[in-house]
This record gives C-alpha cells, sequence and structure tokens, in this order.
C-alpha cells in the first residue's frame, strides 16, 4: 500500500494487487495455529478478480485479439464482470456481462454504475435467488456463447483462459510469500474458476513444495474431494459451481475441506465483530476452513487465505440481516 500512497499513478488501475495481510490474532487466541487474511476487498472493484480482469485484457491486448473500442463479453456472477468493467472503463472497451438473476442486486447495480451492459439470465426452474446453482450457469453459458456469436465480441472466458491462473501466480501467491517473509506453511481457499487455487498454490509450492494447500467446498457439493452431490445450490457465490474446473489440477493439492453455509455465514459474522474485517459468504468459508487447520494445526503453523470480496456486497442477502 505504501508504493500507492507515495506517488500520483495514472490510473485506478494501478491500485490492483498489493492488497494488506492481516492476522487473525483474535479469531485464532488459543489455537495452536495462525491465521493470515489477504484482504482482497482493498482492490478497486472490491475484489479479488481485478487481478485476474486486467491479466486477461491485457493478454488480450498484447495478442491482437482485443482492439482499441472491441466489446468484452463474459460469464459471471458479478466479480469478475465489476473488475472488467473497472478495466474496461479506464481503457475504453464495451463490456457485455451476462450473469444470473441469482446473484445479489448490489453487483448488477454496480457493474451498470461502471457503464457495462449487464444481461440478466433467468434462473432454473426451483432456482433460489442468492443460490446459483450448476443448472443456472448452464443457462447463463448458453446465452453468453450465443451473444459472443452475434456479436463477435472477445470473450474473457476466466473459466477456461490461463491467464486466470497467471494473474494469481505472479501476484496474490507472490505476494503472500512476500508479505510472510517465506514463513507461509498453509494455504486454503474456496474453488470457484480455480485461478485462484491453482495460481497461489503454484506460486507458493516453486518456492517451498512443503507448504501444503487445502481446497475448500460447499458441504453439498464437494466434488473435486470426490463425494456425491446431494444440493448444488449453495451460498457460497463464486465458488463451489459442483463440477471439476478445466483450470484444476489436482496434483496442486494436498486436501480438502467441505463447509456448509451456516458455517460460512457464522465465521464472516464473527469476521466482522471481532476482527473489524467485513467480508462476503466466500471469505467466511475461507476462514472457516483455516480456523478447523488452526485447531489441529502443530504451534505455530502458519495459515493463508483470501478475503475474497467485501460484505457490502451482500447487503441485500441474509448474510448480515
Ligand atoms: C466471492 C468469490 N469467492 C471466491 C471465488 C473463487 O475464486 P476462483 O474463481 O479464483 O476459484 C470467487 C470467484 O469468482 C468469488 O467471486
Amino acid at each position: 500500500m505504501d508504493q500507492h500512497a507515495a506517488r500520483i499513478l495514472p490510473s485506478i488501475l494501478d491500485t490492483i494487487g498489493r492488497t494488506p495481510l492481516v492476522a487473525l490474532d483474535r479469531l485464532t487466541r488459543g489455537l495452536p495455529g495462525r491465521i493470515v487474511l489477504k484482504l482482497e476487498y482493498f482492490n478497486p472493484g472490491f475484489s479479488i478478480k481485478d487481478r485476474i480482469a486486467l491479466r486477461i485484457i491485457e493478454e488480450a491486448e498484447r495478442s491482437g485479439r482485443l482492439k482499441p473500442g472491441g466489446t468484452v463479453i463474459e460469464l459471471t456472477s458479478g466479480n469478475t464482470g465489476t473488475g472488467l468493467a473497472v478495466v474496461c472503463a479506464v481503457k475504453g472497451y464495451h463490456l457485455i456481462a451476462v450473469m444470473s438473476e441469482g446473484n445479489s442486486v448490489e453487483r448488477r447495480r454496480m457493474l451498470r454504475a461502471l457503464g457495462a451492459e449487464v444481461e440478466l439470465v433467468p434462473q432454473a426452474p426451483g432456482g433460489q435467488p442468492g443460490q446459483v446453482s450448476k443448472e443456472d450457469l448452464e443457462l447463463v453459458e448458453r446465452r453468453t456463447r450465443e451473444l459472443q456469436e452475434q456479436l463477435g465480441a472477445f470473450r474473457a472466458d476466466q473459466f477456461n483462459n490461463p491467464s486466470n491462473v497467471e494473474a494469481h501466480e505472479l501476484t496474490t501467491g507472490p505476494e503472500i510469500w512476500e508479505q510472510t517473509g517465506g514463513q507461509v506453511q498453509v494455504f486454503v481457499a474456496l474453488v470457484g474458476t480455480a485461478g485462484t487455487f491453482m495460481g497461489v498454490a503454484r506460486a507458493l509450492k516453486k518456492r517451498r513444495p512443503e507448504i501444503r494447500t487445502y481446497a475448500v467446498e460447499p458441504a453439498t457439493a464437494a466434488v473435486l474431494a470426490g463425494k456425491p452431490v446431494t444440493d448444488t445450490r449453495h451460498k457460497l457465490q463464486g465458488g463451489g459451481y459442483a463440477m471439476i474446473p478445466p483450470l484444476w489440477d489436482p496434483r496442486y493439492c494436498d486436501g480438502y475441506i467441505a463447509v456448509s453455509d451456516d458455517e460460512a455465514i457464522a465465521v464472516a459474522r464473527r469476521l466482522a465483530r471481532e476482527e473489524g474485517i467485513f467480508a462476503g459468504f466466500s471469505t467466511g468459508a475461507n476462514v472457516a476452513a483455516a480456523l478447523r487447520l488452526a485447531r489441529e494445526a502443530e504451534p505455530g503453523t502458519l495459515i493463508a487465505t483470501t478475503a475474497n470480496d467485501t460484505g457490502l456486497k451482500y447487503l441485500s442477502t441474509d448474510l448480515f440481516p
């Protein structure tokens, strides 16, 4: 953050990344393990996805797939769309964000405020607002493909684009390594596209192969762990899509932790009250998983995870009633 404060920055894009890493020493009082949380809501779009948005657009510019004034399209639960909207606003691209009606209303308003066009896709039969299922995502995918073909737009394609993993391998992971002085021993993260998990796991294991990594999944859809799916609906927006994401590579994963909605919510509320950290459902899931590891850890074990976005994105949900 000091680099940011010390000079005039050319644009908001220069504030992406280099987020603070904060110890949760109040939450872990009396536990053998120590947790550090990387506060990704310090990014200008208030989520971890700004990092991949910047890398995806700049790679597309470099490769010539995106021309000046061009149109960008993306399937998004909101955070990637917001990140892309920030980048497209500064660089002068038109963004179409295709999202499910199940995602929270704050997300779509923010996208529109940043100049994006929002294409809302109705939920599958039986879908519940605030719970985006695998079936909902399939409908959004279909609509994104239709529009991309019609318009000849550049699709950011976060589920398949290697720039997603690279963004975290080149920034998030190395930052965690440097901010912990190379002392980090465990990394834990909810898997959505798997970009965060894979990129950080690669960066850390390259520096020290003994670092252990744990993937977080919804309790009812722990497919990476090989468990049967009992319900594809859950509240961990941005992750847990009940499928193996294309960017996933199990060789970088040492274990799996399943977290229920209730546990994620309880921990997100504790984070706010006991640490003054106001974050979303997926952050609650990440810290819930980290707390489980901290309880069973060798004394002094340093566990890192991410606060993916701000609680402000969920004011219309039951997270903070
Ligand atoms: C709030 C939130 N949490 C977690 C994730 C999961 O990150 P990834 O897609 O890198 O696996 C995302 C991704 O969209 C997210 O928006």
